[in-house]
């Protein structure tokens, strides 16, 4: 199909406000010689692509187990992706050098059970987010995790980890909410190739498949647990940030869905005071966060424009100017929370909880502009950023944030380039008996910042984002999450991880004959070391140890950390001949 055939139908025609918008495309795109596989930010297009050899759609679990032992009697290597494929490593890319079949669960979506008495919901694994919250709701139940977006499939987020915030009762990440699995497993001939399995807690299989990566099975359905519909009061209070690292174990003691927004470079922490309320509490707010709604294309394009000037300018007074007007722009719109889904107009705001833990409103894409969708969107020359997610044990988190602000005390300029990216936000998970789930209570801070058009330019101020990546994976120890992240992070993730040994033995014994392998979703999982190329620490695809692996010609070399010395990043410097 031609490109502008499919761009063509993507537009979606809304005559209520009259305005036209476009959702993600589908990260599977195919001409007539070959399918290529993208991530929602078309980055794996971009810098490495992913050509796949064959496509199926299953729409039930007959036809995905159909699928499966097809895959399996003819040997070929298979790799699922959801309609969304909003993961950054490249978990989802089969094998370049092997047959290989890639199983979408994009049409695998349409069955929601719901289970009054036992208070639980059964979904197909392609089944949105979104989608399976509203049914919940309107069957009078809430589903308490969940990751703040809510483009993503049950499938894929179970896989990956994916998570809210909250140290109370089953805690902020999902998998931690289900309660029960159908996985499709490679059997043997006499079984007809693949097989059904139910895993529940309890069984053996049950603490690898949660957090699978895709790299064990097919996940047909997902089971979750729920409770009775509840209501939220959401309130954000602007505090210096003085002390968030001593206050945070109160705060996500004292309020359920608590977290934390740092500034850095603007000294700022804003709590998410976040809790229960009573169902007779007035308020049907919503939380439509602002960097999910849907952007003009024009906004975005511009943004990125600015953001590109001043970095071919050096100047980093242009980014904290961005970032401080940013600020003040999200604090007037408190961030999108809505207190009659329409407009702020002050604190607290009180809605559903269906309606106040994620939110993605640019999936739908409906405003006043004329073409707007997801600011990320690649088609439009919109924001391209990288994602760190960093999880750590809370002592760790307090050691981390005390060397950050060393860090940002000697030129708090410097963390501009964040805070134009809603700075660091700091959430809670529980200890989880999933393998790969973190294995504490732990304190996960998020940062996204600039990344240039092309993987060999470098930017302004990388040296201090390099240095606060390595104190928190390498100083800090902290853990990846698995769907964020630069490869660097992935260093040595075999050994934070300490039921990775027990992962990879439910591994060997469901999949021996590595079905499921990629050597792309291994390089993450091994956490190895690669040959270090030209270049290669632009991108996080390695720590720089020589000059070459920065950018001499443009004047940035390898240096050490400016706090955490034993760092390696790579700095701008304007007089340096070397
Ligand atoms: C804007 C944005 C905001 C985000 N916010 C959060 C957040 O608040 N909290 C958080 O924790 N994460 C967050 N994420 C990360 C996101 O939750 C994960 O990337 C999630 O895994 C994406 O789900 P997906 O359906 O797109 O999965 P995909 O990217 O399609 O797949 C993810 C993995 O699951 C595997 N998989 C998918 N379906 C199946 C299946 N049926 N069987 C077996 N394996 C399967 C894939 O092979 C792959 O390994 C965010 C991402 C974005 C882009
Ligand atoms: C199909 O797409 C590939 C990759 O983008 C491209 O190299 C090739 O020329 C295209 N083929 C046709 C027939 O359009
Ligand atoms: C930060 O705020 C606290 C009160 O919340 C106050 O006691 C403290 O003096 C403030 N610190 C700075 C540096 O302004």
């Amino acid at each position: 199909m031609a490109t502008t055939t499919i761009t063509i139908t993507l537009f979606l025609f809304c005559f209520i406000t009259t305005t036209m918008s476009f959702p993600p495309s589908p990260p599977i795109q195919c001409n007539t010689t070959i399918c290529l596989l993208s991530n929602a930010y078309g980055i794996f297009n971009t810098r490495n692509p992913c050509p796949v050899p064959s496509v199926l759609y299953p729409t039930s679990e007959q036809d995905l187990l159909a699928a499966i032992a097809m895959a399996t009697k003819s040997n070929l290597k298979i790799k699922l992706v959801s309609s969304f494929s909003h993961t950054i490593p490249k978990f989802s890319c089969p094998n370049p050098t092997s047959n290989a079949l890639l199983i979408s669960t994009s049409k695998y979506n349409t069955n929601i059970e719901i289970n009054p008495s036992q208070r639980t919901v059964t979904a197909d694994a392609g089944v949105g987010l979104r989608a399976l919250i509203d049914r919940v709701e309107a069957a009078g139940m809430s589903l308490v995790a969940a990751p703040y977006w809510e483009g993503v499939s049950i499938g894929g987020l179970v896989s990956t980890g994916s998570h809210g915030s909250s140290w109370w009762g089953n805690g902020g990440a999902v998998h931690d909410h289900v309660v029960g699995m159908r996985l499709v497993v490679p059997a043997g001939r006499s079984e007809g190739y693949a097989k059904v399995v139910t895993v529940v807690a309890g069984d053996p299989l049950f603490d690898a498949a949660r957090v699978s990566l895709g790299i064990i099975a097919a996940i047909s359905k997902v089971t979750l647990s729920l409770e009775p519909r509840f209501k939220r009061s959401i309130t954000f209070s602007f505090q210096n940030d003085s002390s968030f690292e001593d206050d945070f174990m109160d705060l996500a003691k004292k309020h359920e869905f608590a977290d934390i927004s740092w500034f850095p470079s603007q000294k700022k922490a804003i709590y998410r005071i976040d809790d229960r309320v009573p169902m007779s509490t007035p308020g049907e707010g919503v939380n439509d966060f602002i960097g999910f709604q849907s952007t003009a294309t024009l906004t975005s394009t511009a943004v990125r424009a600015s953001e590109k000037a001043a970095e071919k300018a050096k100047s980093i007074k242009g980014k904290c100017t961005l970032a401080s007007m940013e600020l003040s722009a999200k604090k007037f719109v408190g961030f999108g929370l809505k207190n009659n889904k329409i407009i702020f107009t002050g604190y607290p705001v009180v809605g559903y909880q269906g309606k106040m833990q994620t939110s993605g409103s640019c999936l739908y894409s409906s405003s006043l502009d004329l073409l707007s969708s997801c600011a990320w969107d690649p088609r439009i020359k919109g924001l391209i950023f990288y994602e760190t997610t960093a999880i750590f044990s809370p002592q760790k988190f307090k050691d981390f944030i005390r060397d950050v602000k060393k860090l940002r005390d000697l030129n708090p300029d410097n963390f501009c380039g964040i805070d134009n990216y809603n700075g660091m936000l700091i959430r809670f998970v529980k200890r989880s008996t999933a393998y790969l789930g973190q294995p504490e209570d732990s304190v996960v801070v998020d940062f996204n910042y600039f990344r240039a058009d092309d993987a060999m330019t470098p930017r302004l101020s990388e040296d201090v984002w390099e240095e606060v990546e390595q104190m928190a994976f390498f100083k800090h120890g902290a853990r990846p999450h698995w769907a964020k992240n630069r490869k660097v992070a992935f260093l040595g993730v075999q050994e934070k991880y300490p039921y990775m040994s027990l992962f990879i033995a439910a591994r060997k014994k469901i999949d021996p004959l590595g079905v499921f392998y990629s050597s792309w979703s291994e390089e993450i999982l091994l956490g190895h070391v690669t040959d270090k190329d030209d270049g290669c620490a632009l991108e996080g695809q390695c720590v720089c140890s020589e000059d070459r692996h920065c950018s001499p010609s443009n004047g940035y070399f390898c240096k050490p950390g400016l706090v955490y010395q034993e760092a390696r990043v790579c700095r701008y410097s304007s007089t340096a001949i070397e």
